[in-house]
């Protein structure tokens, strides 16, 4: 097994940066919840622990604690701000409030700079968010760094415990990297030797210890992560994998044509065009989250049916998802009481219901840059490593209203067309994702001396990093009036082009 640094999860909003850090490190790591016992760490071969930071105050009640036995000297830790205050309060310290909540840049003045902070300057500005501080240390603490404010910025047992009252994950501290990197490097002691070729190497062993003589079957769809997750299985198993495509009619321009050429030569693929079923299921269907329902339900019913073609001995036993890392976080938090559906977003490849297949995951621990740079060692296309990404019911939740063929392919040519000038003016990699909607409004246009009553289309195109908020992009007007004009010319029955300047909140990224 690999060895691991573990990243408590104390509610922080950083505590997916502090694994981005530690993994741009090349040092594996991975987010356990607070309750996580010693005995849990070291079967998953921990060498190393990070304890994040968090919104509450260690007196609180029911503030998220620790099992002692994990920060008595056993691994080394670093504590980051609530995490720093909860290890000095079980340690036998004392943790008060400030009175008033510390939120921005300060000066931190290094007392100390032994392993954590070798090659810092003896003053480095340091992000600070905090209410709470360290007022005792713990025995046999000492502070090794102080601010303005604070007499105890940062502490340490003198060996592998250290505390910080900063946060060393984030951009506004400026050498938090190299503070992060001296604790893995220099405290720890891993290498980082954790590369896209050794996952590789390590991923296939693993699946091929999974599945054993067995055979499994993927949904591939054509992104990113389906197209990473299929090709690693595949090296791992050869022909033993039988990928699916199915065709739904609700794809992009080219798109079917593209995943069939760029994975049939490589990958025992199986392409099925279901889109006369797909279609006509959705005839006459309004309501965005009905459409989503039908399509979920139609596609497990074409993928069973295609997997029971298959013929292997035994029929496949796994199916291969390309589930990835946030994901894994996202469905782990996910408090289904307190939050409101707003989309059912449901990825197309479910888990037929009454299958007995086994999951197979093997992009679980990624995060999306690392997927691609392992596809990129699998030498998957830059194109499709660089796909934006595209929802499960594809088209269908870009023709707002009742959808039809037709429909469809005045929209497959209006978002070809923006799609290929945001290329050609090299925007595309700029936006998270961008795309034409094909709108119900029809309105008054005149063309050649002739009145039109012709469709609305908008463009949308985002910037965001998650996902869960997003900001439109600020395309350049010359962009915006190519793609308008080419759209109108080229696709007979719009008229009119309007670009979406709404941020989500409110709205939201897709228009259904
Ligand atoms: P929204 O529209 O909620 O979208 O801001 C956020 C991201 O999720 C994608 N999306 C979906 N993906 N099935 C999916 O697999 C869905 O039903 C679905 N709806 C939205 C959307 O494209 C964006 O990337």
């Amino acid at each position: 097994m690999r060895p691991t640094i573990a990243i408590l999860d104390y509610g922080s909003q950083y505590t997916q940066v502090i694994a981005r850090r530690v993994r741009e490190s090349r040092v594996y790591c991975e987010i356990f919840p607070h309750d996580v016992t010693p005995e849990d760490l070291e079967a998953q071969d921990v060498v190393g622990v990070i304890l994040s930071g968090g919104p509450a105050s260690v007196y609180d009640a029911g503030a998220p604690g620790i099992d002692k036995r994990i920060v008595e000297g056993r691994w080394p830790v670093l504590g980051i701000c609530y995490g720093m205050h909860l290890m000095a309060h079980v340690l036998g310290g004392e943790v008060a409030p400030e009175g008033k909540r510390e939120y921005g840049p300060a000066t931190l003045s290094i007392e100390e700079h032994g392993a954590l902070f070798e090659g810092l300057a003896p003053h480095e500005r340091a992000w600070m968010s905090h209410g709470d501080s360290v007022q005792r240390l713990p025995p046999g603490f000492r502070a090794i760094a102080a601010t303005e404010r604070l007499p105890t910025a940062a502490m340490s047992d003198g060996a592998k415990r250290f505390g910080v009252q900063f946060h060393p994950e984030v951009a506004h501290t400026p050498r938090g990297i190299d503070v992060l990197r001296n604790f893995l490097y220099r405290v720890v002691g891993v290498t980082g030797d954790w590369t896209p070729a050794a996952f590789v190497e390590e991923a296939v062993a693993e699946i091929r210890a999974e599945i054993g003589e067995g055979h499994a079957i993927c949904a591939l769809s054509g992104g990113v992560d389906s197209a990473v997750a299929a090709s690693l299985v595949a090296k791992a198993i050869g022909d033993r994998l039988t990928c699916v495509f199915i065709d739904t009619g609700l794809m992009r321009a080219n798109e079917a044509a593209e995943v069939v050429a760029t994975f049939g030569p490589k990958l025992r693929l199986v392409h099925v065009d279901a889109s006369d079923r797909f279609l006509s299921r959705l005839a006459g269907v309004e309501d965005p989250e009905r459409k989503r329902a039908i399509i979920g339900e139609e596609f497990i019913r074409v993928f069973e049916e295609e997997a029971g073609k298959i013929e292997v001995a035994g029929g496949a036993a796994h199916i291969v998802h390309g589930t990835i890392y946030p994901d894994v976080i996202e469905s782990k938090s996910r408090d289904s009481k307190t939050s409101a559906r707003i989309k059912t977003h449901h990825n197309v490849g479910g888990l037929p219901a009454d299958m007995t297949l086994r999951n197979v995951e093997p992009l679980r621990r990624l995060f999306k840059d690392e997927v691609r740079r392992v596809g990129a060692e699998l030498a998957i296309p830059e194109d499709i490593l660089w796909r934006h990404p595209f929802p499960g019911p594809g088209l269908a939740v870009r023709v707002v209203g009742p959808i039809d063929r037709e429909k469809l392919g005045v929209l497959r040519c209006a978002d070809s067309i923006f799609l290929e000038e945001l290329r050609a003016a090299d925007w595309y990699r700029k936006v998270a994702q961008a795309f034409a909607v094909l709108t119900p409004v029809r309105s008054v246009g005149v063309q050649g001396d002739f009145r039109t009553y012709g469709y609305l289309v908008a463009l949308r195109a985002v910037t965001t990093d998650d996902f869960m908020t997003a900001d439109w992009a600020r395309l350049p007007y010359d962009l915006l009036e190519r793609v308008s004009s080419r759209i109108v010319n080229e696709v007979p029955s719009v008229n009119r082009v309007v670009y979406d300047v709404s941020s989500k909140p409110p709205a939201t990224i897709e228009w259904e």
